[in-house]
C-alpha cells in the first residue's frame, strides 16, 4: 500500500463516474488521504466537479467516449457513483488491467438492473426478499399480479433509481397507468418492469456494509449501526442512527447484508436496504457505493460513509464505530431555476447540534435534492427533532 504525491507522476488517482452529492463527500475524503481524483459528470459544475483535482463532462455510456477518457487519464481505481453507464466498457477495462472498478464489474452490472440484483438475492441465494414477477407488457404485468403478486403491490422500472417511475397501486384500475409509467420512465431497457408484492414492515433500513481489509490484509465484513429512514415517493426524505432493533433481526439483517456483499466481492461500503417486522428481514435492493440515507454517518459516526467507502477502496483499515446519535432531513429545491440561493441558512445553524450541507448543484428543480441538514442529540427522537427544524429554516429563493 502506497499512496503517491497528488499532480506528480506517482500520484494515487482515483476517477468518478457520476460526481453528484455523495461523489463530492467521497473526493472530499479521498482528497484528505492525499489521492488525486478525476470527477466525471453528464452535465457541467456537478456537485464532485468543484472539489476535484480535475473535471470532465462525458456521455458515460458512450464507450468510445469512456476508452477515451480513461486513457487519457489514467486511473488507478474507477469508481462508478451513478447507474447510467457503459459496464461493457468497465468490463473491458477490468479485463484489460488497466484499471481496478469498485468494487467490483459485476457488482456494478447487478446492481444497476432490479433483475439482476433481484435474481442473486433470491433465487441465487435464497434471501428472503418480496414476491416479485418481471413484465415486459401491460398483459404479462396483470397476469403477474393476477397469478399470485395481489395488491397492493410496488411496480418499477428495472433500471432506475429515487423512485423514478415507481407506483404503489391498490387495485386493477391502476394498473394501465402504471405500466405506462414504469414503461417510460426507465432509463435504458424501457419497457422492463417488476411487480412487487407490499411487505407490510414496521420499519425499513439500510445497513452500511464495509469490505475493508484488516490488519492481516485479508478482506472483512463491518456493519455500521442500523440507519432508519422514511420515504416518499420511492425519496428518501429523512433518515436516523441508529435505529433500534431486536437483536435477532439485526444478526438477520447481517446476514443477508453479508450474503450479498460476498457474492458482489471487492472492496467498498455498500448500501443494504432491508425491511424489518418483528425478527423478520426481507432484502429489498443494494448500492454498491454510499447511499443517500447514510450521509447521517456525517454527522453520528467517527469515519463518515464516504470515508470509510475511501479507505475501503484504498485498501486501508476501516473503524465504524458510532459516536452519538443523530439525523439527517433533506432540503428541495423548490423552484425549477438555475440561479437558486438559500436563505435563513444562519438561522438553521443556530439549532442546537444542527449542521447544513449544500451540494451547490448548478440546476435547482421544485423536488431536486440540494442539500441537506444534519443534527444530533441525546437520542433519535431529539436529532430527528432539530434536523427537521434546521431543514425548515433553509429556504430556498429564486432570486
Ligand atoms: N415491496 C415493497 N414493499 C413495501 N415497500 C416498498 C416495496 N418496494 C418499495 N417500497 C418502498 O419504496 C421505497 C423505494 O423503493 P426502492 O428502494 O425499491 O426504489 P428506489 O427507486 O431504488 O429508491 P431509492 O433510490 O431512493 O433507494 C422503499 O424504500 C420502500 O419504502
Ligand atoms: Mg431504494
Amino acid at each position: 500500500m502506497r499512496i503517491g504525491t497528488p499532480l506528480s507522476p506517482n500520484a494515487t488517482r482515483v476517477m468518478l463516474l457520476g460526481s453528484g452529492e455523495l461523489g463530492k463527500e467521497v473526493i472530499i475524503a479521498l482528497q484528505r488521504l492525499g489521492v488525486e481524483v478525476i470527477a466525471v459528470d453528464r452535465y457541467e459544475n456537478a456537485p464532485g466537479h468543484q472539489v476535484a483535482h480535475r473535471a470532465h463532462v462525458i456521455d458515460m455510456t458512450d464507450d468510445h467516449v469512456l476508452r477515451q477518457l480513461i486513457a487519457l487519464e489514467q486511473p488507478h481505481l474507477i469508481v462508478p457513483e451513478i447507474e447510467a453507464l457503459n459496464t461493457a466498457t468497465l468490463a473491458n477495462i477490468e479485463k484489460s488491467g488497466i484499471a481496478t472498478v469498485i468494487p467490483t464489474v459485476k457488482a456494478v452490472q447487478l446492481t444497476m438492473n432490479r433483475e439482476g440484483i433481484r435474481r442473486l438475492a433470491a433465487e441465487e441465494l435464497n434471501l428472503p426478499t418480496s414476491p416479485y414477477a418481471f413484465a415486459r407488457s401491460e398483459a404479462e404485468l396483470q397476469a403477474a399480479i393476477d397469478g399470485g403478486i395481489g395488491y397492493p403491490c410496488f411496480i418499477k422500472p428495472t433500471m432506475s433509481s429515487s423512485g423514478k417511475g415507481q407506483s404503489r397501486i391498490t387495485q386493477a384500475s391502476e394498473v394501465s397507468t402504471a405500466w405506462s409509467y414504469a414503461a417510460s420512465a426507465g432509463r435504458v431497457n424501457q419497457g422492463v418492469v417488476i411487480v412487487e408484492g407490499q411487505i407490510d414492515f414496521d420499519y425499513e433500513i439500510t445497513l452500511l456494509t464495509i469490505r475493508a481489509k484488516d490488519a492481516q490484509g485479508e478482506i472483512s465484513t463491518y456493519f455500521c449501526d442500523p440507519i432508519g429512514h422514511k420515504q416518499e415517493k420511492g425519496d428518501y426524505v429523512e433518515s436516523w442512527q441508529p435505529q433500534a432493533m431486536a437483536s435477532k433481526a439485526l444478526e438477520e439483517s447481517k446476514r443477508i447484508a453479508k450474503a450479498v456483499t460476498d457474492s458482489l466481492g471487492g472492496l467498498g461500503l455498500f448500501g443494504v436496504e432491508l425491511f424489518v417486522k418483528g425478527d423478520q428481514v426481507w432484502f429489498s435492493e443494494v448500492s454498491p457505493r454510499p447511499h443517500d440515507t447514510g450521509m447521517v454517518t456525517m454527522a453520528t459516526q467517527r469515519f463518515s460513509e464516504f470515508d470509510l467507502h475511501a479507505r475501503a477502496i484504498l485498501g486501508l483499515p476501516v473503524d465504524v464505530s458510532l459516536r452519538e446519535a443523530g439525523a439527517s432531513a433533506v432540503i428541495y429545491g423548490g423552484h425549477n431555476t438555475k440561479r437558486l440561493a438559500f436563505e435563513g441558512v444562519e438561522k438553521a445553524l443556530a439549532v442546537t447540534n444542527a449542521d447544513v450541507r449544500l451540494f451547490g448543484k448548478p440546476e435547482s428543480f421544485t423536488k431536486r435534492r440540494m442539500g441537506v441538514a444534519l443534527a444530533t442529540g441525546k437520542d433519535v427522537d431529539e436529532a430527528r427533532a432539530s434536523a427537521k427544524l434546521a431543514a425548515s429554516l433553509v429556504t430556498p429563493v429564486d432570486l
